[in-house]
């Protein structure tokens, strides 16, 4: 399947200069959205996975359903002020704009290997700020996975050297 053929691409949102990549129509497609989980989860097959943690939003659409395809946990990675629990806390810049991310001080486990999911790397920002709330829990991360990369961002250039599988790049 081309996945590309299901992103729908829109110049200047959510400002002047950013060409989004839109996602909705693929996840619209029954048969293309599972087709996209059944490739992610051949690309980390190799991969030994205890978690998935994906930062909200789009981060859910993708983290849930690999999870349950790979019959493994899943933890959010919640915007500020949205989990009830104790949480800790990073701020980061993204494309466009900046914001703050944070999970339960308990959503992992010291050493457990952990999986990080979202639908797209653009600057790596996002990222790179879910892989450092997960080392203060402990977890190990054991590679990070994607629906699409935006290569032209150099956002792996933020990740050290991570294990990074995506299906799209631009
Ligand atoms: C988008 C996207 C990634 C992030 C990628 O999320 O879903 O998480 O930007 O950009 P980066 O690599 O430059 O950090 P956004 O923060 O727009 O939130 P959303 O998922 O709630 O739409
Ligand atoms: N998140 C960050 N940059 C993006 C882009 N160009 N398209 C869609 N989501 C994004």
């Amino acid at each position: 399947m081309n996945f590309k053929d299901y992103i729908r691409v829109i110049p200047d949102f959510p400002q002047p200069g950013i060409v989004f990549k839109d996602i909705t129509t693929l996840l619209k497609d029954g048969p293309a959205y599972r087709a996209a989980i059944d490739a992610l989860k051949e690309k980390v097959a190799g991969m030994q996975i205890d978690v998935i943690a994906g930062p909200e939003a789009r981060g859910f659409v993708i983290g849930a359903p690999l999870a349950l395809a790979l019959g493994v946990g899943f933890v959010p990675i919640r915007k500020s002020g949205k989990l009830p629990g104790e949480t800790i806390e990073a701020a980061y810049d993204l494309e466009y704009g900046k914001d703050r991310l944070a999970m339960h001080k308990d959503a992992i486990q010291p050493g457990q290997k952990v999986l990080i999911a979202d639908d797209l790397l653009a600057t790596g920002g996002t990222i790179a700020t879910t892989m450092n709330l997960v080392r203060q829990l402990g977890g190990e991360i054991v590679g990070a996975a994607f629906l699409i990369e935006l290569s032209y961002l150099n956002g792996r250039d933020k990740l050290d050297g991570l294990n990074v599988v995506s299906l799209m790049n631009y």
